[in-house]
């Protein structure tokens, strides 16, 4: 028997495969969808303190080998999402993750104030990596500022937390924000956001409307940046703090490739855009079928041992 059961902090998923925050996961509609998929577990729509229609349209296209947007978080604001996460709570599942992503670091705490007091049990993860809102910088680039950041929420939070975190390109950064992830009481990271502020263009034109065509990309163009960043993190972060990888993610092979470079779960984002829930029971069984063929019976048996010369 093959399992693909995982662990992030205190809980235990049935399998390692799961949505990425803002794919399908806005409405009660999108959320119950993913639940009665096949997914290992699912998250929530990154949230603000208040609804958001978010950036005008089109803000989302589909390319040849993967996705950009700049949807600029829209949302159906955080009081709807505490109530299905409590709601999820009451009916016995507190195995979820609920994304926050508050516009300041103010309605960042007032929202994790309100989690904090609240029955949710379940995993958070604090998005620190948005590239869309005008005018407000990715705090996962600043390091100083996530430093801030953390200090502020670990002054009171106590519960499960983890952080979403862009696409980094350098060793140096690695090395620096493992630095300050690693002085805090985090969970896991999740890595990566899209690639942000790039360009696509089609004829003589940009695809998307928001800042002048500019938006974050997914799917295969960024599976090696993904698959770079969850190994560094794999390497680099406090042996406790799980790594999630994200990023590429359009066949078994892609969530293999993750875990051997130590992710203990894996998002689709854009291929569940393309393809909607049926993606994740594609992928356990070719996640399966490779795993069968290379005699693994369990994540840990491969996970983060990739070979290096
Ligand atoms: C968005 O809503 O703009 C995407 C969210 C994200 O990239 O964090």
């Amino acid at each position: 028997m093959i399992s693909l059961e995982t662990k992030i902090s205190d809980k235990t998923f049935s399998n390692c495969i799961m949505n990425a925050s803002g794919v399908r996961c806005m409405t009660l509609e999108d959320l119950s969808n993913l639940s009665s998929s096949a997914a290992g577990t699912w998250i929530t729509k990154s949230c603000t303190l208040s609804p958001r229609e978010g950036n005008p349209s089109p803000r989302y296209v589909d390319l040849k080998l993967g996705s950009i947007n700049s949807m600029g978080l829209p949302n159906l604001g955080f009081d709807f999402y505490l109530d299905y996460v409590l709601e999820q709570h009451k009916s016995g599942n507190d195995a979820i993750f609920f994304s926050v992503a508050g516009l300041t670091l103010e309605d960042n705490l007032q929202m994790l104030t309100r989690i904090q007091n609240s029955d949710f049990q379940g995993l958070v993860e604090l998005n620190l990596s948005c590239p869309n809102i005008p005018g407000k910088p990715q705090t996962g680039y600043d390091f100083e500022r996530t430093h801030e950041v953390l200090n502020e929420i670990f002054s009171f939070y106590t519960k499960p937390l983890g952080v979403k975190l862009p696409p980094y390109f350098d060793m140096v950064h690695f090395e620096m924000m493992s630095e300050i992830l690693n002085q805090y009481p985090i969970r896991f990271v999740t890595c990566i956001n899209s690639v942000g502020n790039a360009l696509y263009i089609e004829d003589e034109s940009v695809v998307i409307k928001p800042k002048g065509g500019f938006g974050g990309i997914g799917g295969a163009y960024v599976k090696p940046t993904a698959l770079a960043n969850v190994r560094m993190f794999y390497k680099l972060l406090r042996k406790d703090i799980t790594v999630i990888g994200c990023g590429g993610v359009e066949t078994g092979r892609d969530v293999f490739e993750h875990i051997l470079c130590g992710a203990s779960m894996v998002q689709t984002g854009t291929l569940l855009m393309k393809e909607d829930t049926g993606v994740f029971s594609r992928l356990i069984t070719e996640l399966k079928e490779i795993m069968n063929l290379k005699g693994y019976k369990t994540l840990e048996d491969f996970k983060g041992k990739l070979i290096e010369l």
